[in-house]
């Protein structure tokens, strides 16, 4: 079927491919096959060898190619391999521009295991141009952005700072882990490469760790596609299954989720043990007028400081009941943490620690009633 011109839930469905040509399935079976039997020698089918391409991954690959309207997608085994093969599309010597507010996994990546290979990287206020600039350097050739970013809730200018990179002949690559592709979609704003913790909102329901790349640019898809088998981190065909299946929902999970965040964001804004809500969706949040151009809603992470300070902070998480204390985000129930202590506690003590009084919220999509109910029961009761 051809999906082009079709709308965002039509291809969240039917994206990934007809039935299946052998048996009927409208579902993609599960190939667990790691090898293909081959006409003659040197002469594979479709496949040959399941790190190299496999059909459930195939179909995946299609599926969210498709949501990002892109030409090609690599499933890797989580985002953090999906990043790592993109980060080696830069060569020793050159120069990468990271967020200063990026996912404290990535910047790790960066400084801990590519750095010291030779990439030469920095981290900027991305939100300031004129940082950009002054950051920039004559081999800077890649700009790695995070939108919105965790867990401040940062808003970058995707069309912007495409234009101020491709100018100077640099790569810009968007974290779409936060937004997916139901609420902003990067390529069609500029972006030469997206990438995807498919762990969070694409798999939707806590239940596997995946990554995704996704480019228009045939070139880079060689390259990358080349990384995938030659580096192989390639996820296994029921984690493909999972995330497919989930992508599913994705266009009414991200309405739901983005319903729940703004009810919630109004909740905390109100309360007096809240000192800062950050939520792009709030008109009070400094990235909304561009969060409201480039994102069809805002999402369904929310961020808050507490008046109290870490303290506060820790006992908020502990007060919870219906929002778990957990790390990860982005699947149908909510979570809460400390980013300090927990997910970003790898940029501890570095210029991109997270503040203690710092929790972060991934609201679900339960009864928005019985969240606000949890919030409040927490809230109020700390001392
Ligand atoms: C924005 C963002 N990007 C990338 C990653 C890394 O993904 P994974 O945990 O699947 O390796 C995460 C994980 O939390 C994330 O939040």
């Amino acid at each position: 079927m051809d999906l082009a011109g079709k709308g965002f839930a039509t291809r969240a469905v039917h994206g990934g491919g007809p039935p299946d040509p052998a048996t009927g399935a409208v579902v993609p079976p599960i190939s667990l096959a790691t090898t293909f039997e081959q006409e003659a020698v040197g002469k594979p089918l479709a496949y040959e060898y399941s790190r190299s391409g496999n059909p459930t991954r195939a179909a995946l690959e299609a599926h969210l190619a498709t949501l990002e309207g892109a030409s090609h997608g690599f499933a890797f085994a989580s985002g953090l391999a999906a990043e790592d093969a993109i980060l080696r599309l830069v060569a020793a010597g050159e120069h990468v521009l990271l967020p200063d507010d990026a996912y404290g996994g990535t910047i790790r990546l960066a400084v801990h295991v590519h750095a010291p290979a030779g990439l030469v990287v920095d981290t900027v206020d991305l939100t300031d141009r004129e940082a950009v600039a002054a950051a920039w350097r004559p081999g800077t050739r890649m700009v790695w952005v995070e939108t919105p970013s965790n867990p401040w809730l940062h808003i970058v200018d995707i069309e912007a700072i495409s234009a101020q990179a491709h100018d100077r002949g640099a790569l810009v690559v968007v974290d779409n882990t936060f937004a997916t592709p139901a609420l902003q979609n990067p390529l069609a704003l500029g972006a030469d490469v997206v990438v995807h913790s498919t762990t969070k909102y694409l798999g939707g329901h806590s239940d596997v760790v995946g990554g995704f790349v996704a480019t228009r640019d045939d070139e880079l898809a060689e390259r990358l596609g080349f990384l995938q088998n030659a580096a192989g981190a390639v996820p296994g065909p029921l984690d493909c299954y999972l995330v497919h299946r989930g992508a599913k929902t994705l266009p009414l999970r991200m309405a739901r989720h983005s319903e729940n965040a703004a009810a919630v964001a109004d909740l905390l804004a109100e309360h007096p043990a809240v000192g800062r809500v950050l939520y792009p969706g709030r008109p009070d949040h400094p990235g909304h007028a561009v969060a409201e151009r480039q994102m069809s809603a805002y999402g369904g992470m929310v961020s808050i400081r507490l008046a109290g300070g870490e303290a506060a902070a820790l006992e908020v998480c502990r007060r919870t009941e219906l929002f778990t204390l957990a790390e990860s985000l982005g699947a149908v129930e909510s979570l809460i943490e400390h980013p300090g202590r927990m997910t970003h506690a790898s940029v501890a003590g570095t210029g991109n620690e997270v503040p203690d009084d710092l929790v972060r919220l991934s609201v679900g999509i339960e009864d928005v009633d019985d969240l606000l109910a949890d919030l409040r029961q927490a809230l109020d009761g700390l001392r």
